[in-house]
């Protein structure tokens, strides 16, 4: 009997798997059935209008406000897309005349930056990536999205997939990191939060991944710099997140600003065509950079406007942001006969495809009354939870946290206290500071009136000079049982355009650690910054560090229940701490040269030459290992690793390993553990790096728990691009590792037949 029902089931999970397939083809047919027959209908003028994207900040207050240059385009189908078009109201009125009152009713498709949530701000994302939590990301993004639709916006323009080894670069606030691996993997969550289920439901939102491509490897970490990325790179390391995202099904990527290899990205056919519509065979569509098809004239790679248009268009960016290149010549290039008519049908066919996925031909319109979702309490409490995980404790002496809830007093001191504007991060728009629960009112309500919080921020931003607080600072520690230093970065130091060539704590931050330590009371930093900053000279007067990024909204409440014990810290880091500026790039994947430094050479203090007659692949003043290395993390448990077993010590190259460790939590404290797998190619036709992610898995483990967690490792995940830069999987050994970071763990090896 048992075996009937299974079959039965069985046969109706067929039947409904085969009618939804078939249902998602019909519905395929029919887009592009429906592009294809509007197509017909338009004039050039009204194809060129699709490629448009105009920025408008305004708010109206009635379909009378819209000023005339604004209405004719819109009555003459001259304009394809807005960012930043106001609110639901304002979008609602626009949306109607292009609908009501242009020849062939193409609805306007709405584009923001909604980076790390929209009313309800998450962790920034390097911030985010630090929970290793792949659910939790794209629970964020599904709240973000619904948020942002009930403000009438189609599409935003995120996931960022940039991958960066240089935290000088501002934008590393906006990455998940220097790893391809783990931002393919958020970064793929992240599209399926944004675009749910289908794309049709107006709850949803088109992603858009960016910045296509390499622009996180920016010479000197100078945004907007040059890069220049050898190919196998470039694939490995770069496009895949891209390719990852593709094939998670986002609708749009958006070209970047930086050249790569000589040649801008927004005019990259290698990139953009090839590798994009030809490998990857993406239907969706390609929006510039604000502004970066013009800027390809400042790059010296086009004579004028004109030649930036024929160059970005034909490489294959379909939607020119902000500039108006497309606009002023592509008409005059396809009567001259410069450009074919075909590719801009393509280009707007491609841009169609997207507004009808969408359902905007269906309903054009936004209902105006759900904007009473924004920070629902059920968002705000998946924000805290991120906000939670994504704290990394880099130091913790002698147990120095958690805090007792049963402390008479406590000093809550430093500028990032009570600082909400700068606490939500860089890229929130629509984040208000009024929403913001700072760590000082939040360790007020958790403590209670029992507790005496005695605040005195002793500088009154990150960057300032201006010591006059310290007094007060110092008498707030002394008087207290424990001090709580809340220091980082301002908002406007990460973000983009916002690098910096020093990554110390800016202003008289250092000095304040310093007096407040010279107290002798037990002294915690929270650093909420937006990149990893170098603090290698305050790290022994501290007890503990524990590295909040800019935590959004509900930072406050989170760092509250880790201070006080009431969770564990469980972020682990995206992205290697370097000691001193000079060590950059410093990443966990690197070769290993024929000179590797020796573990001898380690704990040099920075500043303290080595001697010279070490000719190895080292620096003579200061440790070549990181600070604090990728996937690193302390927690208030302690977590043993053993047991490496491999499922067999040898697989075919279309085998797969099964992998696993037994982890122990040898405390009396719950807590979640990030467990990572690396492996090692030890020898290849192309050398490879000394290690690679290659899975990872978060779990809870209680009090004297053992768990065993397990990944399966397909051969497949063993291939890289060889000589001919074709996937090869090369038989040999490797080194295979189970861990809590880049660096430790138990380790094993097998070999590929
Ligand atoms: C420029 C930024 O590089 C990009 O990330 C952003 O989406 C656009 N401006 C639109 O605001």
């Amino acid at each position: 009997m048992r075996i009937v029902f299974s079959l039965i089931a069985l046969w109706l999970a067929a039947a409904l798997a085969l009618t939804a397939g078939a249902g998602r083809c019909a519905e395929t047919q029919d887009v592009e059935h429906r592009v294809s027959q509007l197509l017909s209908q338009m004039t050039l003028e009204e194809k060129i209008g699709q490629t448009a994207q105009r920025n408008l900040g305004a708010v109206l207050a009635s379909p009378g406000d819209v000023a005339p240059e604004l209405l004719n385009p819109l009555r003459e189908g001259a304009i394809g897309s807005f960012l930043n078009a106001g609110d639901v109201r304002t979008k609602n009125i626009l949306q109607r005349i292009a609908v009501e009152q242009s020849r062939l009713g193409i609805p306007l498709i709405y584009g923001r930056d909604v980076i790390h949530g929209y009313r309800t701000v998450f962790p920034i994302p390097v911030g985010g990536a630090s929970s290793w939590n792949t659910a939790l990301i794209e629970r964020a993004a599904r709240i973000a999205a619904i948020e942002a639709s009930a403000s009438g916006i189609h599409w935003t323009f995120a996931p960022m997939l940039d991958i960066t080894r240089d935290p000088r670069w501002g934008r590393v606030a906006e990455t998940c990191g220097e790893d391809p691996y783990l931002t393919s993997i958020l970064g793929a969550a992240k599209v399926r939060g944004f675009q749910g289920r289908s794309l049709a439901d107006p709850t949803t939102i088109a992603a858009c991944g960016k910045h296509y491509v390499g622009y996180g490897a920016a010479e000197g970490g100078r945004d907007y710099n040059t890069t220049i990325i050898p190919e196998r790179q470039l694939r490995e390391i770069y496009l895949a997140p891209f390719h990852a995202a593709v094939e998670a099904g986002a609708a749009t990527l958006m070209s970047a600003f930086n050249e790569i290899n000589d040649v801008p990205a927004s005019g990259n056919a290698f990139t953009l065509t090839r590798v994009l519509r030809g490998e990857w065979g993406f239907d969706g569509f390609v929006v510039s950079d604000w502004n970066s098809i013009a800027e390809m004239i400042a790059h010296g790679y086009c004579a004028d406007e004109k030649e930036a248009a024929f160059k970005g268009f034909t490489a294959g960016v379909d939607m020119e942001m902000v500039s108006t290149t497309y606009e002023n010549h592509l008409m005059a290039m396809i009567r001259d006969g410069t450009l074919d008519e075909s590719v801009l049908d393509e280009a707007v066919r491609r841009i169609l495809r997207i507004k009808f996925r969408l359902g905007l031909f269906d309903s054009p319109y936004r209902d105006e009354s759900r904007v009473d979702i924004l920070l629902h309490p059920d968002h705000l409490a998946v924000a805290e939870e991120l906000a939670m995980q994504s704290a990394v404790l880099l130091e913790n002496r002698n147990n120095t946290l958690p805090l007792s809830r049963g402390l008479e007093s406590v000093a809550v001191i430093g500028p990032l206290a009570d600082s909400p504007v700068d606490q939500m991060g860089t890229w929130t728009m629509d984040g208000r500071i009024e929403d913001v629960r700072t760590p000082l009112a939040a360790i007020k309500a958790y403590l209670g009136p029992s507790v005496d919080v005695l605040y005195a921020p002793g500088l009154e931003k990150s960057r300032s000079m201006d010591r006059s607080g310290f007094a007060a600072a110092v008498d707030a520690a002394r008087r207290a049982d424990a001090v709580l230093l809340f220091l980082g970065e301002e908002q406007i130091l990460s973000g983009e355009a916002k690098c910096r060539a020093f990554l110390d704590l800016p202003g008289a931050q250092e000095a304040l650690i310093e007096s407040v330590a010279e107290t002798g009371k037990p002294v915690i930093a929270v650093i909420l910054a937006g990149r990893p900053l170098t603090f290698e000279s305050i790290k022994d007067k501290v007890g503990a560090i524990l590295y909040a990024w800019h935590p959004g909204t509900m930072g406050g409440p989170a760092l509250a229940k880790l201070i006080f014990g009431e969770e564990s810290p469980s972020g682990r880091l995206p992205i290697s701490f370097p000691r001193t500026v000079g060590q950059i790039p410093v990443y966990y994947a690197h070769k290993n040269t024929g000179r590797p430094p020796s573990e001898r050479n380690l704990g040099i203090p920075t500043g303290t030459p080595l001697d010279p007659r070490d000719f190895t692949s080292n620096y003579l003043d200061v440790d070549f290992t990181p600070a604090y290395v990728f996937g690193y993390g302390l927690s208030y448990a302690e977590f043993e690793y053993s047991d490496l077993t491999l499922s067999s010590n040898e697989i075919a190259a279309d085998g797969v390993l099964k992998v696993s460790a037994k982890i122990t939590n040898r405390s009396d404290v719950a807590a979640d553990e990030v467990a990572q797998l690396y492996v090692r190619d030890l020898v290849a036709s192309v050398t490879r790096p000394v290690a690679e992610l290659k899975g990872f898995s978060r779990l809870r483990l209680e009090p004297g728990e053992i768990r065993t967690v397990s990944f399966d490792l397909r051969a497949q995940d063993l291939a890289f691009l060889g000589m001919d830069m074709q996937p090869v999987i090369e038989p040999g050994l490797f080194h295979i590792r189970i861990g809590p970071n880049s660096r430790e763990g138990v380790r094993g090896e097998f070999r590929v037949r």
